[in-house]
């Protein structure tokens, strides 16, 4: 399915924010008013480090149509290289990606100090837009409701 064939489509995109940066610039850019799409859901992380490849590929595998890691600038990780890390981590999990027949484009890295509001709000508008252009995920949603009421009853 295309993004044109289905005109209501909004994308469901997780964001994994560093505390000392992205989730900083993030505040600043509420501070500041600036408007960046809701279809970002922001997961507040101690630095990228900590964000597993395993991470990126369950959100993928429950239906997220793209997700991205949003660290400090390259040379200022407050835990030395968790960023530059974790940047192999989303350049494997694309390849993962692109073997599988998916888009690697709907995973990214950013890199962002806490004093760039706008560019926080320039990510969540820019990927938000790019994942828009790839259409839905191929991988069907879980419903997490639905299924959480099914093992309750089993
Ligand atoms: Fe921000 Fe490591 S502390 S990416």
């Amino acid at each position: 399915m295309t993004a044109t064939a289905d005109k209501d489509f909004e994308p469901q995109i997780l964001a994994f924010c560093c505390k000392y940066c992205a989730y900083a610039a993030g505040d600043l850019a509420g501070s500041m008013r600036l408007n960046y799409p809701a279809n970002v859901k922001i997961i507040q992380v101690p630095c990228t480090g900590r964000v597993d490849m395993l991470h990126l590929l369950k959100a993928i595998e429950e239906g997220a149509d793209g997700v991205y890691v949003a660290g400090c600038l390259e040379g200022e990780c407050h835990f030395l290289e968790g960023n530059l890390k974790t940047k192999r981590k989303v350049a494997a999990v694309r390849k993962l990606l692109a073997e599988a027949g998916m888009a690697p484009e709907r995973v990214r890295m950013f890199n962002l100090s806490s004093a760039m509001g706008p560019r926080f709000a320039e990510i969540a508008t820019e990927m938000t837009a790019a994942v828009r252009a790839l259409g839905p995920t191929p991988i069907p949603r879980i419903d997490l409701r639905a299924a959480a009421q099914v093992r309750e009853q089993t």
